[in-house]
């Protein structure tokens, strides 16, 4: 396909990809690196988030939500993200955190949006693509971007809708560039009674694991931790990748 017919956002990302896809399938505004293969949706709530109805309500929610509770807006500038630098932002939903990486990058830079919601993605491709914001429909556990291939991540309410949240973590720390950071947030509580809401929330498919693990696993895949907590509602943990060392 003549890539020049493609989204300006995602042709600038096409470089970054692992593999570029033969043939580049564009729907509703984004690039759909899944195709038409059908995945379960990992509970209730993911379900909720794959349907017109969920996404609809979601967008108000979050934006809401993000007013009153300080505690859930994303890090901005604790991201460290440089002018023209690349951001990406895994489980975009609706697009609004993207569209706000794509402000502090600037137009030289680039951010992307990726989910595996189509009802989602259709939305952030209408209301947020930029010519340097863009989105791809691909799996977190899967990043289909190179290594040190981006200057900070985003993970923003994803985690406990994920199946496999270590191998999401792992990508994240992949993409991230030496000296750039990744920015998880997810909801958390960690008060009395902390083991009958999780266990609520499991039956809704929602997996509560506390700020400890995450940072744990992302020690693993050697980055720094610089802030991790649990303030209910949510868990916070904000981790560097050591810079390369030129010694
Ligand atoms: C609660 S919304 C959060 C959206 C956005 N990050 C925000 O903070 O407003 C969760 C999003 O994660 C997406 N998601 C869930 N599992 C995913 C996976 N395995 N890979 C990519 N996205 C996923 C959902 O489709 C949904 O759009």
């Amino acid at each position: 396909m003549d890539s020049t017919a493609l989204p300006d956002a995602v042709r600038r990302v096409l470089p970054l990809l692992t593999t570029e896809p033969a043939p580049v399938s564009i729907r509703d505004g984004y690039l759909d690196l899944l195709g038409t293969e059908e995945r379960r949706p990992s509970g209730p709530v993911q379900a909720l988030w794959e349907s017109r109805a969920g996404t609809a309500v979601y967008e108000p929610a979050q934006a809401f939500a993000r007013k009153v509770v300080a505690r859930l807006r994303p890090p901005a500038e604790r991201l460290h993200l440089p002018e023209g630098g690349t951001a990406l932002d895994v489980g975009c939903g609706p697009g609004t955190v993207t569209a706000e990486l794509g402000r502090d990058v600037g137009g030289e830079g680039v951010a992307i949006g990726v989910d595996v919601s189509r009802s989602m993605l259709r939305r952030a491709a209408g209301a947020c693509a930029a010519p340097n914001v863009g989105f791809l429909r691909a799996d977190a556990t899967e990043l289909p971007l190179g290594e040190a291939s981006v200057d900070a991540v985003t993970c923003l309410m994803v985690l406990q809708l994920v199946h496999d949240r270590q191998a999401a973590l792992a990508e994240c720390a992949r993409v991230v560039a030496p000296g750039g950071r990744v920015a998880v947030l997810q909801p958390g509580y960690a008060g009395p009674g902390a083991d009958a809401v999780a266990a609520a929330a499991g039956l809704a498919g929602v997996r509560m694991p506390g700020h400890r693990a995450i940072a744990a696993t992302l020690r693993a895949e050697g980055m720094t931790v610089v802030e991790a907590e649990t303030t209910a509602p949510v868990v916070r943990v904000l981790a560097e990748k050591p810079a390369a060392d030129h010694g």
